[in-house]
């Protein structure tokens, strides 16, 4: 077998782009280079020691069997249990599906509704995964030209005068990846409505609940019965590597995602299943809590010393661990700007061309997922290294 033996799906499919800044990033490491990594998109954080803890216990017994395709019923009724303790919502754990990280989620939201032909809205730039996952079912994700005008979300507006014959759904995420920004819950409520109205799918990304500094924390399942959630454990909870997430899917509708589930993957995690059981105890609870608190400090360093250096980031991020800065002025488009800032100030960075086709070359993602110390240091060693 060879190449021309692969679907056309796979030629469609674009790599990330920050994969090969990476690579060199690692390469210059190895030559001894310090670089400091703003485009890593993961919390630097170990996964608190409850957590760990939890994980261990279990394994020590040995008995790591399959659970069943929908995940831990104790699981499913702890995250129920977390959405009525702090967000006063009341989830039947029957809607809750286990997953392999939002990846694992989207992956199940889109087997189970994506046509082939019909037509998704994902806003640009955004997460890139979205329309990758709905080019895999033969769908076609249409970008949603979003800007700084509108907090890089699509607004009801623009939802309706895109939305035509063949649309078939839109994916959001709040707060979104690369811009940290989120959609404020009434204009969430607005596009729930249209979509419902028009018998189309809402997919709403909430990975990164949980972290939004100084804004009402918030969950779409306040206003979006119709429409299928998407959650994770690798953000707030800093738990990335263990690959576990959840689906909130409308009431009626969970068998559609068990099926799929049990084909896709027979289950979940069992390890991960168990370690996360932890996730919402009080003690785990204190640390995360604390991290978000070191989040909102490092967010703040970052974005006085992106002013500092006279870098704007024109919509200041609510939540997630990310900036979205506009380097236009400065002369280089994004790609160039981030080779510039590695190879000249050894801080590595993710252009925007990874997150769509919307302007990418204006734009330049850093995320403070390094501590507050790594952070001031890189604004030092851009300045002066900017033309
Ligand atoms: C918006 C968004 N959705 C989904 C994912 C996938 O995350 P995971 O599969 O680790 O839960 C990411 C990862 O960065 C993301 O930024």
């Amino acid at each position: 077998m060879d190449s021309s033996n692969f679907a056309p799906r796979v030629d469609d499919i674009r790599p990330f782009q920050v994969m090969e800044l990476l690579r060199r990033a690692r390469e210059m490491e190895a030559a001894g280079r310090d670089i400091i990594h703003m485009e890593v998109g993961e919390p630097d954080f170990p996964t608190p020691a409850p957590i760990v803890e939890a994980a261990t216990r279990f394994i020590s017994k040995g008995h790591v069997h399959y659970t069943p395709a929908l995940g831990l019923t104790s699981l499913r009724e702890a995250i129920a249990r977390y959405y009525s303790d702090r967000y006063h919502i009341d989830v039947n754990p029957n809607r809750i599906v286990i997953t392999a990280g939002a990846s694992g989620a989207l992956l199940l939201a889109t087997a189970a509704t994506v046509r082939p032909s019909g037509e998704w809205l994902v806003p640009d730039p955004g997460y890139p995964s979205n329309r990758h996952l709905i080019r895999a079912f033969e769908g076609i994700p249409i970008g949603l030209p979003v800007n700084a005008e509108t907090d890089f979300q699509p607004t009801p507006e623009l939802i309706e005068a895109s939305w035509h014959g063949q649309t078939q759904g839109l994916i959001v995420a709040s707060p979104s990846n690369p811009t940290g920004t989120v959609l404020e819950p009434e204009n969430l409520k607005a596009i729930h409505e249209f979509t419902t109205r028009k018998g189309g799918n809402l997919i709403v990304d909430e990975i990164y609940q949980g972290l939004t500094y100084g804004s009402r924390d918030f969950t779409a399942l306040s206003c979006c019965s119709h429409a299928i959630i998407v959650n994770s454990f690798s953000k707030y909870f800093g738990m990335t590597g263990w690959r576990l997430g959840w689906l909130v899917v409308p009431e009626g509708t969970t068998n559609a995602f068990e099926k799929l589930a049990q084909h896709f993957f027979i289950a979940p995690s069992t390890v991960a299943q168990y370690a996360a059981l932890a996730a919402f105890t009080p003690a785990t609870q204190a640390i995360l809590e604390e991290r978000k608190q070191i989040f909102s400090q490092r967010r703040s360093t970052l974005l006085n010393g992106l002013t500092s250096l006279g870098i704007d980031v024109p919509c200041t991020p609510i939540g997630a661990f990310y900036a979205y800065a506009d380097v236009r002025p400065l002369g280089l488009d994004s790609r160039a700007m981030a080779n510039h800032l590695l190879e000249d100030a050894g801080v590595a960075t993710t252009p925007g061309l990874d997150f769509g086709n919307q302007d990418p070359g204006r734009y330049l993602r850093l995320a403070y997922t390094t501590d507050e110390g790594r952070i001031a240091e890189a604004i030092e060693r851009i300045r002066g290294r900017l033309f």
